[in-house]
């Protein structure tokens, strides 16, 4: 399948009937750094490539394996919107797409996950011990690539950003299976594991040579546009199907995993829907209460529609952010990836 189908298929088919025409806009937006887009896939092909026959392997698995590649686009238009005219952008974006696998990897193995891209995950088909070490590489591997640009702003970030994100692990890690979670703290996880890295690539071409410019909006719009992300992501745990999502659904709750939609309402419940919602927790698993009955206390105290109403105020933020950017392709396509990040199905 061509890179461009591919996108099609990841960011226009999957969207609601009433939201496909915004994939179409977010797709033609793209073309603007479609070139860079397939230079950044060539990168990741040629990065993963080693002597060592087994990290070749898993490499070739993950890079052919279908991502969305949000993440670099976003940092290739960032760097369009500044002006910038070089090829430094199209390193970075792989940098920031290898931190994003890198996290990945890790997070299927804590979560033990079967699933991930519709495909088995590299922790079901290669074991842990494998998947560590070969997150690990990918980690010291985008390192690399950044210390040869030579600029220790930027690796100041990345290394700001990544070791936040596995903060955000080890949190997430020691409340797991917890009902008593506050917003705070939820959005807090939500900050370090996923909006951090989306503020990076969009702030990162601020570095470019010949780019002036603090950045700062910039960093806003990734964090608010990564937040929104996450989000939906959460969302779609309890609305999407396992074949638009290519990973299961309703699995945080079973991986012990309490997010918005229930922490939102926590307050609210009755005694006795605490419970239901504790016994899987403490289960990681749909033994003694089934999915439908938590379906049902989500359903009756509108949990996920208060939480699509925060979502959709980060995704505004957003939004609004890049509106006060200058205008020109790139810009729209900023703004286009605000509305995507909100209704995205997969
Ligand atoms: C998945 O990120 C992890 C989250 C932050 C929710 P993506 O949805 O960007 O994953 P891929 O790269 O497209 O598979
Ligand atoms: C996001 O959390 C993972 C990272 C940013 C590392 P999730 O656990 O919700 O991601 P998925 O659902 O496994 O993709
Ligand atoms: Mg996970
Ligand atoms: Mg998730």
């Amino acid at each position: 399948m061509t890179e461009t189908s591919l996108r099609e298929r990841l960011l226009v088919a999957t969207l609601p009937a009433e939201e496909r025409e915004n994939g179409r806009r977010l797709l033609q937006a793209l073309a603007c750094v479609e070139d860079k887009l397939k230079l950044v896939e060539r990168e990741l092909e040629t990065r993963t490539r080693s002597k060592t026959p087994t990290i070749g392997l898993i490499g070739e698995y993950l890079v052919d394996g279908g991502g969305k590649r949000i993440r670099p686009a976003l940092l290739l238009l960032s760097a369009q919107i500044l002006g910038y005219t070089g090829d430094r952008d199209v390193r970075y974006g792989a940098v920031i797409e290898l931190i994003h696998t890198a996290t990945l990897v890790h997070d299927d193995i804590i979560d033990a996950a079967d699933i991930r891209r519709g495909r088995e995950s590299v922790n079901h088909r290669w074991g842990n011990e494998l998947t560590v070490l070969f997150g690990d590489y990918l980690y010291m591997k985008s390192m690399e690539i950044a210390l040869d640009e030579g600029d220790l702003r930027v690796l100041r970030v990345l290394s700001d950003v990544t070791l936040e994100m596995t903060e955000g692990e080890i949190i997430g890690s020691e409340i797991r299976g917890s009902l008593d979670i506050s917003l705070e703290r939820y959005l807090d996880i939500v900050r370090r594991k996923t909006a951090l890295l989306f503020g990076a690539a969009c702030r990162i071409p601020t570095f470019l040579p010949g780019v002036e410019t603090s950045g700062d909006t910039l960093w806003r719009y990734g964090l608010a546009l990564g937040t929104a992300f996450q989000l939906q992501d959460d969302l779609l745990d309890y609305t999407a199907s396992e074949k638009d999502l290519g990973k299961p659904v309703l699995s945080d709750l079973r991986e012990g995993k309490l997010t918005l939609p229930l922490i939102l309402v926590l307050p609210d419940l009755s005694r006795a829907e605490r419970k239901l919602v504790d016994t899987v927790l403490r289960e990681r698993s749909f033994t003694s209460v089934s999915p439908d009955q938590i379906l049902e206390i989500v359903a009756h105290h509108t949990a996920l529609e208060r939480a699509r109403e925060m979502l959709e105020g980060y995704a505004s933020e957003a939004r609004a952010l890049a509106l006060s950017l200058p205008e020109c392709p790139a810009r729209d396509g900023l703004v286009l990836a605000a509305e995507y990040a909100a209704h995205r199905r997969k």
